[in-house]
Parts: C-alpha cells; sequence; structure tokens
C-alpha cells in the first residue's frame, strides 16, 4: 500500500470516479425520517435502497454528492457553514453520518461531499474573531479593505444575490466581501494559515472514510489584491447562466472579483491535500457568467495535467438553451479543449430551473427528457443525475408566500430563487406529503405533479428506462471510458461513438419531433436501446429510423 493513503476507501481502483454514476442528493428534500419537515441522514440512509441496494435492485448509481449539512444558521440552506466539522441538527449528528457512509459504502455507493470553501457563515467562530477589531490573530483571515475617501465600498462588485459584494463593519471601521450574501463573507485564500484550516476540514473528512469533494464556487477563490473595478458588460454579449438576466450582476464582466488566474493556483495546492487521500475524487463547480466558449475553456483548464480539479462542471448544459447544434458545439468544443481531462456532465441541479420546465425546445417533454438522460449516460466523462430527474420532476411553481430561498426573496418577482427545484422528493402519491414525511409540514411544499410509486408501476417510465441504460453502461466499458468521437450530424440528429480498443458503441439522438431516416456510415451489429423506451427505433443494416426525440444505442 501506498504509505502516503493512511485514509479507509472500499474500492482500490483510483479512477472509480471516470466509470461512475453520480447522483445528486439535497438532504433538506430526500427524506424526512423524524417528521420535523426538513429531510436528514438518517433519512438519506433509510432510502439507500432506491439508488442502489447492492444487489441489483434500485437505480444503480455508483456516487452520491450530498448538498451541504453541516452546521448552518441556513442563509442559503447550508451553503453557509458555521462549523465544517459537524453536522447540523436539522440534519442529524456525526453518527449518524458515520452511519450513512458505512450503510453506503456497503452498497458501493461512494460519498462525496459539498465543501464550501470560498466562504464561510457570519456565525463562524473565524469570521466573528477577524470582524472583532483589526489586530485580532484572524484579522486576515476575511477579505478586509478601507472605505473609499467618501465612505462607500472599496470598488463596484456586486453579490450574485443582490446589493454590493461589500459590507460594513463598524467595529473594523472596514467592508469585507462577499460574493453571494453579507452572512456569506468571502475567506482570505491568500492568507496561508486559511488554506492550511481548510486544508484540515479536508483531512478531517477524508478520515472519516469519504471518497471525494464537490468544491462549491471553485473558481471564486482568488480576487484581484489590487481591488480593480469590474467592466460594464457589451450590450451584444449575455451572461450564460440561466433566468439571471434580471440580476444586475449580469451587466458586468466579473473578471477582477472571480476567475482570477491565480485561482488555480488554490486548486493546485487543494489538490495535493487530496492526494494524500485514498482515490479522492474532487468535482468542481465553475459558473462563470462569461460566453459559453470561454466558460468551457475555463471548466477544461481546471481540469488537465492531473494537478488540478478531477472534473468540473460549467452551466453549459444547465441553461436555457438546447437543440442539437448547442448540444454537438458543447460535448465537441469540450473535448477539444480538455486535453488529458476528464469532463462531467449534467442537465440540472439545486440551482437551476428543472430541466422538465426549462429548456427552450420542448416539444414532447416525457420523450425528450429521457433522451436527454440516456444522452447524458451515453457522453465520455461522468454524469450527474439530479435527486428526482429519474422520475421527471418538474419545475414547482412557487408563489411569493412560499418562497424560502434568499435569491427568490431578494429578486421577486424578476427571478423567482431556486425553491422550485427543491420540492420534497416525492416517494408515495398515497401517503401523506407524498411519503415525504409523517405528515409535519414540509419546508417546501410537497406538490410534486409526479410520484415515484406510480413510476415504478408504469414499465416505460423514465425510471425503467434510466435503470436499464445504467445496466447497460455497466456492461459496456467503452460506453464508460471509451473515446469520443462525433460521426453525424444531420438535421436535427446527433451521432457519436464511443470506442475501445475491443469495444465500439454507437449512439443517435433526435431533437426534433420528426421521424429522421439516418444512412449511418458503420454497421451496426446489436441493437443494445433499453427496452423500457416507448420511442422505439428500427435498424435495418445501415439504415436507422429515429422517431423523434429518439435515442439509440447499438454495438459495432
Ligand atoms: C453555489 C451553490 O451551488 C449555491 O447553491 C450556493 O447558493 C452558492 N454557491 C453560494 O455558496
Amino acid at each position: 500500500m501506498n504509505p502516503k493513503n493512511n485514509y479507509p476507501n472500499v474500492l482500490l481502483n483510483e479512477d472509480w470516479w471516470k466509470s461512475a454514476v453520480f447522483y445528486q442528493i439535497y438532504p433538506r428534500s430526500f427524506y424526512d425520517s423524524n417528521n420535523d419537515g426538513i429531510g436528514d441522514l438518517q433519512g438519506v440512509t433509510k432510502k439507500l435502497d432506491h439508488l442502489n441496494d447492492g444487489n441489483g435492485g434500485g437505480l444503480g448509481i455508483d456516487a452520491i454528492w450530498f448538498s451541504p449539512f453541516f452546521t448552518s444558521p441556513q442563509a442559503d440552506f447550508g451553503y453557509d457553514v458555521s462549523d465544517y466539522c459537524n453536522i447540523d441538527e436539522d440534519y442529524g449528528t456525526l453518527e449518524d453520518f458515520d452511519n450513512l457512509v458505512a450503510e453506503a459504502h456497503k452498497r458501493n455507493i461512494k460519498v462525496v461531499l459539498d465543501l464550501v470553501l470560498n466562504h464561510t457563515s457570519d456565525q463562524h467562530e473565524w469570521f466573528k474573531e477577524s470582524r472583532s477589531d483589526s489586530t485580532n490573530p484572524k484579522a486576515d483571515w476575511y477579505v478586509w479593505a478601507d472605505p473609499k475617501p467618501d465612505g462607500s465600498q472599496p470598488n463596484n462588485w456586486l453579490a450574485v444575490f443582490g446589493g454590493a459584494a461589500w459590507t460594513y463593519e463598524p467595529q473594523r471601521e472596514q467592508y469585507y466581501l462577499h460574493n453571494f450574501l453579507a452572512e456569506q463573507p468571502d475567506l482570505n485564500w491568500y492568507n496561508p494559515e486559511v488554506r492550511e484550516a481548510l486544508a484540515d476540514v479536508v483531512r478531517f473528512w477524508m478520515k472519516r472514510g469519504v471518497d471525494g469533494f464537490r468544491l462549491d464556487t471553485a473558481n471564486y477563490y482568488a480576487h484581484d489584491q489590487e481591488l480593480r473595478d469590474n467592466p460594464k458588460r457589451p450590450p451584444n454579449s449575455r451572461p450564460l447562466e440561466d433566468g439571471q438576466e434580471a440580476n444586475p450582476l449580469s451587466s458586468y464582466i466579473t473578471k477582477y472579483s472571480k476567475d482570477r488566474p491565480e485561482n488555480i493556483e488554490f486548486i493546485h495546492y487543494l489538490r495535493t491535500i487530496f492526494d494524500e487521500g485514498n482515490s479522492i475524487v474532487s468535482v468542481g463547480e465553475i459558473g462563470s457568467s462569461e460566453g459559453l466558449d470561454e466558460t468551457l475553456k475555463l471548466g477544461a483548464d481546471y481540469v488537465k495535467h492531473g494537478d488540478g480539479l478531477h472534473m468540473a462542471y460549467t452551466f453549459a448544459m444547465l441553461n436555457k438553451e438546447m437543440n442539437a447544434e448547442y448540444f454537438d458545439h458543447v460535448v465537441r468544443f469540450t473535448e477539444d479543449m480538455i486535453e488529458d481531462g476528464w469532463p462531467c456532465w449534467s442537465l440540472s441541479n439545486h440551482d437551476c430551473t428543472r430541466m422538465m420546465s426549462r429548456y427552450n425546445c420542448f416539444y414532447e417533454r416525457e420523450g425528450f427528457q429521457q433522451m436527454m438522460l440516456l444522452l447524458l449516460l451515453s457522453l465520455r466523462g461522468t454524469p450527474i443525475i439530479y435527486y428526482g430527474e429519474e422520475i421527471d420532476m418538474e419545475e414547482y411553481p412557487i408563489s411569493k408566500e412560499e418562497v424560502k430561498d434568499p435569491q427568490g426573496i431578494r429578486f421577486w418577482p424578476e427571478i423567482k430563487g431556486r425553491d422550485g427545484c427543491r420540492l420534497p422528493f416525492p416517494w408515495d402519491s398515497k401517503a401523506s406529503n407524498q411519503g415525504f414525511n409523517k405528515g409535519a409540514k414540509p419546508w417546501l411544499p410537497a406538490k410534486n405533479t409526479v410520484t415515484l410509486d406510480k413510476a415504478v408501476a408504469d414499465p416505460n417510465s423514465t425510471f425503467h428506462v434510466l435503470k436499464e441504460m445504467l445496466t447497460i453502461r455497466k456492461n459496456y466499458p467503452a460506453l464508460q471510458i471509451g473515446n469520443f468521437r462525433e460521426i453525424l450530424i444531420e438535421g436535427k440528429c446527433f451521432v457519436f461513438e464511443r470506442k475501445t480498443v475491443n469495444q465500439t458503441i454507437l449512439i443517435a439522438a433526435n431533437f426534433s419531433v420528426e421521424e429522421h431516416h439516418l444512412k449511418l456510415p458503420v454497421k451496426v451489429d446489436q441493437d443494445l436501446t433499453p427496452k423500457a423506451l416507448k420511442r422505439s427505433c428500427t435498424i435495418n443494416n445501415q439504415q436507422l429510423v429515429l422517431p423523434g426525440s429518439g435515442y439509440f444505442v447499438g454495438k459495432l
């Protein structure tokens, strides 16, 4: 055994994450075991079999990314951490956590935690000390700056959740930086003591047996130390992220407040800490507001050369735009830019409108969603399924009275926030609160249009299609680790190959409502398309007939 690897881990395969299928759980909304209206860790443990029971039952996923459950005042529902090394009482205890890890590992499910290392809560002891005066030992642990001579903020930077990115602290007569809420002060990554303290957080969880980390806002750690103003965005360019047009931040290019070149150095440092562990994976969130290609390039830069992140995701597939040309461009451009890096794909998460309600090209919702999920599982790169996608959960039209997300509260009604994609998971149509708990009022309404029991009862549901595809993926290594080669983009159809030395798999998808007839440049030996898929294709020699929203996978 490599002597530097002192941490427990279940799999010896270092690159397990390349062939794994991830599933994101928003713990507040998964299952509420103690009936207090909030999902919890014991609840997740109880429901692990839905994801993978270790014996072929359940969806068959391999890893869970948990949105944060650390101690937090919940100003941003856990993305404001006040103690990195403990569990918030809303979610349970460290014992519950250890039990969850043990139960997950029994089922061969890896556990990936969400580390929010750009900022803490303003209730974190570090910040309480830092804000108390300018000479305390933690005085330089956050980003402090003097007011301008007229008393105003140090520069024009805006916060993602509204207002200036600076809040005045009378005790220090200075401003502190917060790219998100004022309750989320940014840590000063330029201070080596801060980096070491964060490294100890990583070590704490590695010792407890976790398998990896999702890094929140991984491109925000560095800021321009001269604090230069962000430039105005040219009128013809628009930010990439879904639904953010009404946010004043979108009128600026955030050149100086994030995406700094030295940010990558901080990531290199973190990578050395991850490498102390055993087969630890890191997945960075690279939320860039720049154009599509710049964003994809930035995401790719973070994962090259084996000394940065293992994987990163951008918002390229999480925005409104979707059609064959767009999909093709995102995939091809990523493949061109990423060199020795490994892609990572998702179609939804807790920050954007659910896929079912978002893409601007939906014709037949169910069929299109199934096709997109199948494509997600066919691309080169690690797929992340967002909880509820397996049953077609839709965006809930949240009302002003129900809104909980600070972004929705701040920007209502132009931006309604992210509650609509965070509803309690609907386990059972016949139970109270759709089976989320035993009847206590859930933190968000349990008003989904779909439920798991109905999806399981329908042999053609997305649940069965996905489950089947996950098995196909496991049986065909080319679908997990094979190279990617686009072979045809014709009309609204997208055809590509995944290839290892011994195996070639062909995948075709039709982004339109019309049936398409394609003449494939290769001969398919075996049709592997999931049987649960209603929109069936026919293949005859090299002639493929793809119905609207059709998907085909076959072995050459
Ligand atoms: C990105 C997270 O995904 C989002 O939910 C959170 O509000 C911000 N980072 C701030 O931590």
